[in-house]
């Protein structure tokens, strides 16, 4: 339907550059206004496109771009909904170029180039194909259906914000399916549709034990070291089969059949090559299941973040009066977050020695999502994908979180279609994050296909 001209491919991603030059930072208060001017770069530009009755919401903490473009009310309407906030690009040090410089560079993986900036793949890159997407289907009058955009600025801090948005406007967001290109495909030869998304429960903890820090020859040997503690603390929280301590914590999770799990094990992966991308010798995890089946339906706990006592240039004797640890768990479907972070708060506060005081406290979450795929809309974009690719896409359960996808459900009653082109190995949320021109344009193409599907689907299922 839509073959980009050079002329044209050219011109979108001079725009998108423009765009992932702003550092909408959401979690770095420092950042607030650059936060705004990525927000109103975004509303002008689905402006451009074709939209109407566009606003930049204000909330407690950063704004929501809304726009839309209603033709009649008896087609079906999408939602679409992305986010234009970023991860802070720390640790700078390891960016090959500026984070906020975006260049071109091809990669091994990418030989047809890609750009290199924070946000360009995760998600201003994959959100803004849906704003050329729609201009392009404007412009050329064969818009099939209403669409509504939502672009958030708090994706990457939880999407507290958005959360209050839609349980106040879901008569204004009423929609037929809610679109998102926020995840990834297989690979460039191999599309593939996330029919699903983890849960996550992010926790932060804090261990004190002596009332100051303490020099370590006079007092080694007779107090607790938190940070010690800390760490005895943290091992003791999975088993030796990789197993999560945690009581309770597996009692909500629906076990895969023998069914699902071979249907699971017929998706292309290639464990060395797994290993050979992160340079290591073994994966590691869960007893009894498979990488691909450890980085989707099963639950697991990690450490994001550890620190205390003295990290400074050389050596200084101490025994610290605190430990920090940021620990989060990725939950699957039927697992409630706001339970396991209790569960998870109760039993770190039990294992706690009397030598030290700890406090635990709950950070942000989300519940696990499934997409069912027997309905028009998977239907319209699994057609979507076969036709740009050439190939049938694969439905692979993913293993990141979006927190507001199951709120969508709850509150609007309503069913997301993750509509990704990114690749695992575009370094989202790590230095050098890239999204490739080859997905970036691939995308642009396909979203058309999805719009003309799902709306003939519709008036087909309407007769
Ligand atoms: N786009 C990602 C989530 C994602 C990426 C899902 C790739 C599946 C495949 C999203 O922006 C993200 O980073 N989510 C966070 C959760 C959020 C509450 C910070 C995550 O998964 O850690
Ligand atoms: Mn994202
Ligand atoms: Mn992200």
């Amino acid at each position: 339907m839509y073959k980009l001209s050079q002329n044209k491919q050219d011109q979108y991603l001079n725009e998108l550059i423009d765009f992932l030059k702003i550092p909408s930072i959401s979690a770095d208060p420092k950042y607030k206004k650059s936060v705004k001017e990525a927000a109103v770069w975004l509303a002008n530009s689905i402006s451009l496109a074709g939209c109407e009755n566009i606003e930049i919401i204000p909330t407690q903490g950063h704004p929501i771009v809304y726009g839309e473009k209603i033709i009649s009310p008896n087609l079906p309407t999408v939602l679409v909904y992305g986010h234009y906030d970023v991860q802070p690009p720390d640790p700078v040090d390891l960016w090959e170029s500026p984070p906020f410089e975006p260049i071109i560079k091809k990669t091994d993986i990418h030989p047809e180039g890609a750009v290199f900036a924070r946000g360009s793949c995760d998600d201003k890159g994959q959100m803004f194909m849906h704003v050329k997407a729609l201009e392009l289907m404007i412009s050329n009058k064969d818009l099939p259906c209403n669409v509504k955009f939502m672009i958030e600025g708090e994706e990457e801090v939880g999407s507290d914000n958005l959360e209050i948005f839609i349980r106040e406007n879901s008569n204004r967001l009423k929609s037929d399916v809610i679109l998102i290109s926020d995840t990834g495909i297989l690979n460039n030869t191999q599309p593939s549709i996330t029919t699903g998304l983890r849960g996550l429960s992010y926790m932060e903890v804090k261990v004190t034990g002596p009332n100051r820090d303490l020099h370590s020859g006079l007092y080694g040997g007779t107090v607790a070291n938190p940070i010690n503690t800390l760490c005895d603390m943290i091992s003791s929280l999975k088993d030796s089969e990789g197993k999560i301590n945690i009581p309770g914590f597996y009692d909500d999770v629906v076990d895969l059949s023998e069914e699902e799990r071979k249907e699971m094990s017929k998706i292309p992966f290639n464990e060395q090559s797994f290993k050979d991308s992160l340079n290591i010798n073994s994966t590691s995890g869960e007893l009894g299941f498979t990488t691909q089946e450890r980085k989707s339906i099963r639950p697991t706990l990690d450490v994001n973040g550890i620190w205390g006592g003295y990290t400074g240039e050389g050596a200084k004797t101490v025994i610290p009066s605190e430990a920090y640890a940021k620990i989060s768990m990725r939950l699957v479907p039927n697992q409630n977050w706001e339970k396991i972070s209790l569960l998870f708060e109760n039993h770190f506060k039990k294992i706690a020695p009397s030598s030290v005081k700890v406090s635990v406290t709950t950070h942000h979450g989300g519940q696990a999502y499934v997409t069912p795929t027997n309905n028009i809309a998977y239907k319209a974009a699994h057609l979507a994908y076969e036709k740009s690719f050439g190939k049938a896409p694969y439905s692979v359960r993913d293993g990141g979180s979006i927190p507001i996808v199951p709120l969508f459900e709850e509150v609007l009653k309503c069913k997301t279609i993750l509509m990704g082109f990114g690749l695992n190995s575009d370094a989202i949320h790590s230095p050098n994050e890239h999204f490739g021109l080859f997905n970036f344009f691939k995308g642009i193409e396909t979203i058309p296909y999805f719009y003309k599907n799902f709306s003939e689907l519709f008036k087909k299922s309407k007769l």
